[in-house]
């Protein structure tokens, strides 16, 4: 019998035993794709591929944490075997670890396969995982160019399982809020949106030391990073993007550089680079990474002036969907600060938001307040004044604002919505179908591959160049 055949028998079982027919198993969170219900009778048997920071932290360790009640790790696989071994203790699991997937497919039974290795090797694990039947939930981006994409649609075509992206921007906050008051139709008709992002010279400057920087690998960060930018996009506008447009570069890293060393630790500019980040100040890097570069020299803490960085560094997209709502997005990666801003526009009025811009996050601080709390017996806490800022302006009047609670970790508090729906079917407060499926993965990162391929080749791209999928006027319809 083949492994495949032993697997879609399992996970028949799996369902049946768990109670509850397959129709009546899919959770009603919302339209996107959703896991069967956690069984009464059995933990879902879950492996994870790719045991780097993402694997074993959020994917590894949080979920044995916070729902090991409802699953158990019955694999871990990774091509290096000393991180899959490092990830084993630190997630404090006992089950087997493996360094050739096929492998792992063929011995062990799984129900839930999760996905988190370097970003153009994720088509592989989704199609063979589908193409067992197994659930599989991927990190962002889905993939990296038209080729996976379409062997991935049509992978999820024939499969009886499902393809869920961990789209966690979606759940956060703040998102959601701003899903829910374009619902609320708060600026009439949409019409266009303005995104800028700033990755600051610490986080922008890590994805140029190791395989991000590397096209090949990441397929640059209009796919890395943008991905989940676009998804928000496609998620707020409803609708699918058909033109694009794009501009970028390479300018400030890679090759820009005068001076160059072998990687932060060995490099003689240390006092000289501004950018010198000591890999081994923490053990868990040390750990996870250095311990392991012997196996597959995965260095993780190249020198970012590296020749070999081949993506862009500074990037502006235009973007048109279906429904003619126009959107103008751009990525910074060596910004003073971390932030980004947000405008909507609409026939009725404008919404606008934003993170992390110095001199409004100054003006947050109530100047009278600020004398109150020197001033009160009783101690006043000035975190009440933290907040995140959404403005709404109607046409032809003023405008309001509305104030919500500043929470930043763990993706805008996304993180844990997002599993919390996944493993539990726990439904996000305002739920907006933020379950996200292989439609949702496809075209945010036909967006990112659209933008590359039009600053490679200096015209627009349709998307319907890269893909059978027909884009919808109306997404949710
Ligand atoms: N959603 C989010 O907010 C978020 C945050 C961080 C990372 N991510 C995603 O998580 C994924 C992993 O990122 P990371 O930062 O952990 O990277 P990482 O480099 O720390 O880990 C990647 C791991 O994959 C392994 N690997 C590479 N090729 C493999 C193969 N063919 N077979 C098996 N293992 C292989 C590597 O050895 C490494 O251990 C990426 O896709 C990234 O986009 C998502």
């Amino acid at each position: 019998m083949s492994s495949g055949n032993q697997y879609s028998k399992d996970r028949r079982q799996f369902l049946i035993t768990s109670g509850s027919a397959i129709a009546g198993a899919v959770m009603a969170t919302s339209a996107g794709a959703v896991l069967a219900k956690p069984s009464m009778e059995r933990k879902r048997r879950v492996a994870l591929v790719g045991t780097g920071i993402r694997g074993t932290n959020f994917w590894g360790k949080n979920l044995v944490d916070n729902y090991g009640d409802v699953l158990e790790f019955v694999a871990l696989c990774d091509i290096n075997p000393g991180r899959v071994t490092f990830a084993k203790s630190f997630m404090n699991v006992s089950c087997p670890t493996f360094t050739d997937f096929d492998e792992m497919l063929e011995k062990v039974p799984l129900d839930l396969l999760l996905v988190c290795t370097t970003d153009a090797t994720h088509d592989e694990f989704i199609v063979k995982g589908l193409n067992h039947d197994i659930d599989v939930i991927t990190e962002k981006p889905m993939t990296t160019d038209e080729t996976k994409c379409a062997a991935i649609v049509n992978a999820q075509r024939k499969s009886k399982s499902k393809l869920i992206m961990g789209f966690n921007y979606r759940y956060g906050h703040l998102f959601t809020e701003l899903k829910d008051l374009l619902h609320k139709n708060e600026v009439g008709r949409l019409v266009s949106i303005d995104l800028n992002w700033y990755l600051n010279v610490h986080h922008g400057s890590a994805y140029f030391r190791r395989w991000h920087g590397e096209r090949d690998k990441s397929g640059t960060l209009l796919l890395h990073k943008s991905a989940h930018h676009f998804d928000l996009l496609n998620w707020w506008i409803d609708s699918d993007p058909v033109e694009v447009h794009a501009f970028g570069a390479l300018e400030f890293y890679g090759k820009n550089n005068p001076f160059r060393g072998k990687n932060c630790r060995d490099c003689r500019y240390t006092k000289k680079c501004q950018f010198y980040w000591d890999i081994n100040e923490t053990e868990f890097n040390q750990r996870l990474y250095t311990d392991n570069e012997k196996f597959d020299g995965y260095i993780r803490d190249n020198c970012l002036w590296r020749k070999e960085v081949d993506i862009f560094d500074k990037m502006v997209v235009q973007i048109r969907y279906a429904n003619n709502v126009q959107v103008s997005y751009s990525l910074s990666t060596y910004s003073p600060y971390e932030g980004f801003r947000l405008a909507f526009n609409g026939f009725d009025g404008r919404m606008e938001t934003w993170e992390g811009l110095p001199w409004l996050e100054a003006q947050q601080t109530d100047q009278s307040k600020i004398y109150e709390t020197g001033m009160a017996i009783n101690q006043h806490s000035l975190k009440e004044l933290d907040n995140f800022e959404i403005s709404i302006s109607e046409n032809f009047k003023g405008y309001r604002q509305i104030k919500l609670p500043y929470i930043r970790r763990g993706h805008w508090g996304g993180d844990k919505v997002m599993t919390d729906a996944i493993f539990r079917g726990i439904s996000p407060k305002k739920d907006y179908g933020q379950a996200a499926t292989v439609r949702d993965g496809s075209m945010a990162v036909l967006i990112g591959i659209a933008a590359r391929k039009s600053i490679d080749e200096g015209r627009m791209i349709k998307i319907t160049e890269l893909t059978d999928l027909k884009p919808k006027v109306k997404r949710s319809a």
